[in-house]
């Protein structure tokens, strides 16, 4: 397969948005690697400018440590030229028309170029406001889908979704796509125009309040549509009608939709263990690892679906392998460990507690962070119980 990859991304154009967000590196990095002769990349990224998009892309992917391979594949040198050669950063914006982007030369050239366009950019905070997370994932991806179908040469567009638009369903989970106006509620419909339209409303109601007023309200709003339609956050229910409307509208311009579950730090490439900021289960990690977090609120036995983002990315590179080109296709794929290597909490919590044994964390007096064990609490009983002992609180009997 890495050969017919490798074959696949010689002489392409291609389009990413998203950088320089932590999976669009990976997968930049990943591209050069495999095959430096890739044409061109367009790095598609939030700055006011040029220069300003050609600062964010030096300071936030050119020099950091996940190209240290390559640096020291190619040396500094050349690989400073293979990436002024190939990568060219456009300042933009998904949730505007034509992605934002104002130079309509640039707009032509990249419309008669671009191959391949891959959507990584979103919002991934789990309770954003209403306007901007139906701006980015909702009509960003919809604005996307639309640049994308100007492209001549477009073979194909791949989409990163994410596994928790399905919310919490037990199960086997099939990769199937939505249909316009599915809910997860299953008993009432959703308009993804009246969803617009009740926030454009609401901001209206809200035009004499303060921003941190109009902020809070927007967060709770978001939430309370998901709720409403059986969601369990904004994030993933303005991602929903993002693939809703591409599925919708695609045509017959190949769409991939690429759905991971959670994303960890790499596991092989380009070096293990690379990861940026804090996403979602490493916050908890941290904490722990902090001597924060005591207890837990969890069920040893549940599984956590993790996947390191290398292994998404090489989902990503296959599944444009084998699907450019195929006209009229809309192919899902989820990308996780829950079915072929599970990982459960209680061992994830012995993992975690083995290593900062090991490693502890240095503390703001210098010496190292000793942490103790702690406690996995599988009921709200014995929850309440510990917080009672603990704490003295009120015992709540559930
Ligand atoms: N991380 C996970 O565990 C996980 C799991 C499942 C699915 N996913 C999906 O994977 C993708 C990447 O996630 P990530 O963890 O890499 O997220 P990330 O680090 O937050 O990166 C998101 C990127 O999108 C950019 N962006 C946001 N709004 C934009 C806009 N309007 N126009 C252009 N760019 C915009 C951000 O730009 P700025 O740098 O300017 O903010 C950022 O660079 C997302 O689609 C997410 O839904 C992630």
């Amino acid at each position: 397969m890495e050969s017919n990859c490798v074959q696949f991304l010689g002489n392409k154009t291609i389009l990413i948005t998203g950088a320089p967000g932590f999976l669009a590196k990976v997968l930049v990095e990943k591209i050069l690697r495999l095959q430096p002769n890739v044409k061109k990349i367009y790095l598609l990224l939030r700055a006011p400018d040029e220069k300003s998009a050609m600062q964010r892309l030096r300071s936030e992917v050119m020099e950091i440590d996940l190209f240290k391979v390559l640096r020291n594949n190619l040396g500094e040198d050349n690989l400073n030229a293979l990436m002024r050669e190939k990568i060219v950063p456009v300042p933009g914006d998904i949730s505007i028309d034509n992605l934002g982007l104002k130079d309509t030369d640039l707009i032509q050239r990249m419309w008669s170029e671009i191959d391949i366009i891959i959507n990584i950019a979103a919002t991934t905070n789990f309770d954003e406001r209403y306007d901007i997370g139906l701006g980015i994932n909702t009509f960003g991806a919809l604005n996307v889908l639309n640049f994308a179908k100007k492209c001549v040469k477009g073979q194909l567009l791949l989409h990163v979704s994410t596994a928790y638009i399905s919310g919490e369903q037990p199960g086997l989970l099939l990769e199937k796509p939505f249909k316009m106006g599915e809910t997860l509620s299953g008993d009432r419909e959703l308009d993804i125009n009246i969803e617009h339209d009740l926030m454009k409303q609401k901001l209206k109601e809200l035009q004499d309040c303060s921003d941190e007023e109009i902020s809070q309200t927007m967060k709770d709003f978001g939430m309370a549509r998901a709720k409403l339609h059986g969601w369990p956050n904004t994030y993933v229910f303005t991602k929903a009608m993002g693939e809703m409307l591409m599925g919708k509208y695609r045509e017959n311009l190949p769409l991939v939709i690429i759905r991971p579950t959670m994303i960890t730090s790499t596991i092989a490439e380009p070096f293990p263990g690379w990861i940026e900021g804090l996403k979602t289960l490493d916050s908890v990690i941290v904490a722990y690892g902090k001597g924060r977090l005591k207890c837990f609120l969890a069920d040893s036995n549940s599984v956590f679906d993790l996947i390191p983002a290398d292994m998404v990315v090489n989902a990503m590179v296959a599944a444009a392998t084998a699907h450019s080109g195929d006209t009229g296709i809309q192919a899902i794929y989820h990308v996780g460990s829950s079915c072929k290597n599970p990982v459960t909490f209680g061992q994830l919590h012995d993992f975690t507690a083995r290593y900062f044994a090991k490693r502890p964390l240095i503390g703001r007096n210098g010496s190292p962070i000793i942490v103790v064990k702690g406690t996995i609490l599988s009921t709200m009983a014995q929850f309440s119980l510990y917080m009672t002992l603990r704490y003295k609180l009120p015992l709540q009997v559930p």
